[in-house]
């Protein structure tokens, strides 16, 4: 009874057409948009992180994730090329795997978007109070600049003060209407790019660089153990939100020209260039100033962002460990002497960090309103702003969540429960990829995953794989969050649901375009 509710693909398939977006991006501007949403606090901040949870296995860790995302960006290349409307994961399930399950799917995504967004406000705030306020010789006490939890020393956090404000600071542009236009966005590529080449030209040739860092190499082990989250998988689990927010690009298929060559080429040329780019990173930072974790006395790494770590980090003994900085690459540099680039780097994270912000808060506030539009949220939710022309209902309290979120959480926890909510999703997009080709083999697909059978099932596994190596708290929070879902989807949203009361309506975007079309008399739906 409950999974019966299958959004028809072709009602989803003639609404898209009538969109006919002009296909006009090739393989670099799919890269460079695949770039710009994915590089972020993952590198600029959870290099420490990952430091703490694998040591040197931190390059292992960026492999493994990277070839996660690799396998699965190319199950959602096919899908988004096929359903290309809006909502994402959420949408592609409800045209295959049914309502129940896009149910689940977007409250995941709600982890995936909304608490990524605050990890990165968090990122944010570790380079904007570091290099922008140290910089101006202002130091903000302890209590303002973390959260009660924050990791780095700053024991006695209450609030990250800088965290929440860049979260409502963005949440207000969306409200009026910004979009990242595609220069904004090429710029701040050529940002972020040149400061992690510059930090790898200078660490990779430093006379600090010495091969005895890397020893031993997996000073946790390749899996440290259920639950602990940390070895190189467990440091590979963290890592992999480095790679998050390309899926946000998937949709842009529809707009590329001879997708079965450009969206592979793209996608998977983005995370390739992230993937080696993040090694080569993590390279020079272990290389040049260690990257060995504080264990316990068990000889276990403590965990990231624990009140132990905190106190650990504020010993003198540690006071220059690259596992304790907020703003681990800037601080690489500064203690190699190059103050100057250091800052420098600290200054391009400063300007690229609110892109992505934007781009996970639009992406979220966008699934939202699907949901909205499909009564299984509620229909206030989708209100559009009469001059914005922005859903301002669902941006205003994404925004106030995703603040909140900043304000009080450290951000390696916040990329754990983040990343959680993504697995799902990912390893969904590959069972519908699977369902679709049993079930639809005839239709057109623009581009189609090579080796499906090997690609999807290897989606599957890694995303398996990496959930089962995530810190047991941010594990048990995907099911937690999901029986509030389930809750709320049998009480409010299956009642709702405006499938379920006949109707199928496909939303291309928020200024109306929206298609709403009765389903043929006899079909069943409830
Ligand atoms: N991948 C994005 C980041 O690392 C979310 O900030």
């Amino acid at each position: 009874m409950i999974f019966d509710r299958v959004k028809p693909l072709d009602a989803i398939l003639a609404a898209a057409e009538k969109k006919s977006l002009s296909r006009s991006l090739g393989w670099f501007q799919l890269t460079l948009m695949g770039i710009g949403c994915v590089i972020g606090t993952g590198i600029f901040v959870l290099t420490a992180v990952g430091a703490q949870k694998a040591g040197p296995g931190l390059m292992i860790a960026f492999a493994i994730a990277g070839g996660v995302c690799i396998v699965a960006a190319l199950c959602y290349a096919e899908i988004a090329a096929m359903i290309p409307v809006a909502g994402s994961a959420y949408t592609y399930s409800y045209a295959t795997i049914g309502e129940f399950f896009a149910w689940t799917v977007g409250w995941a995504l709600i982890m995936e978007y909304a608490i990524a967004a605050s990890a990165v406000s968090v990122g944010w705030s570790g380079y904007f109070s570091g290099t922008v306020l140290g910089g101006l010789g202002i130091h903000l006490p302890a209590w303002l600049s973390a959260g009660p939890l924050a990791l780095g020393g700053a024991a006695g956090g209450f609030i990250n003060l800088p965290a929440l404000v860049i979260a409502l600071l963005v949440t207000g542009l969306l409200v009026i209407g910004t979009s990242e236009s595609a220069k904004v966005n090429a710029v701040l590529v050529i940002v972020k790019v040149t400061a992690l080449t510059a930090f790898v030209a200078i660490t990779l040739t430093s006379s600090e660089f010495e091969a005895s860092h890397f020893n031993p190499f997996l000073p946790a082990g390749v899996f440290g153990g259920w639950g602990t989250g940390v070895g190189a998988v467990g440091a590979a689990a963290t890592m992999f939100f480095a790679y998050v927010g390309f899926d946000a690009v998937s949709t842009a298929a529809e707009e590329t020209k001879n997708p079965q060559r450009n969206v592979p080429i793209g996608l998977v040329g983005s995370l390739l260039f992230c993937t080696i780019f993040y090694i080569l990173v993590a390279a020079g930072a272990i290389g040049t100033i260690g990257g060995q974790p504080i264990m316990d006395a068990m000889g276990i790494p403590l965990e990231a962002g624990s009140p132990e770590l905190a106190r650990q980090c504020a010993m003198p003994q540690y006071a220059d460990a690259l596992v304790c900085s907020n703003e681990p690459l800037a601080h690489a540099l500064k203690m190699l002497g190059f103050s100057g680039f250091g800052n420098a780097i600290g200054l391009a994270a400063f300007l690229a960090l609110p892109s992505v912000i934007l781009v996970l808060i639009f992406g979220q506030t966008r699934i939202f309103f699907v949901m909205s539009r499909d009564g299984l949220l509620p229909e206030r939710l989708s209100r559009v702003h009469p001059r914005f022309k922005t859903p301002h209902v669902v941006t205003i309290i994404t925004g106030l969540a995703v603040a909140i979120g900043a304000a009080f959480f450290p951000v390696g926890q916040l990329a754990d429960i983040s990343n959680a909510g993504t697995l799902y999703a990912f390893l969904m997009v590959a069972v519908a990829v699977m369902v679709l080709r049993v079930r639809d083999p005839g239709r057109k697909r623009h581009f189609k995953v090579p080796m499906v059978w090997v690609v999807a099932p290897l989606t599957i596994i890694g995303c398996v794989l990496l959930f089962f190596n995530l810190p047991s708290a941010a594990m048990l929070f995907l099911p937690g969050w999901g029986i509030i879902g389930v809750v709320i989807y049998v009480l409010y949203s299956r009642r709702r649901s405006h499938l379920g009361q006949g109707i199928v309506e496909v939303v291309d975007d928020v200024a109306g375009d929206e298609t709403m079309v009765p389903i043929e008399p006899g079909r069943k739906n409830d």
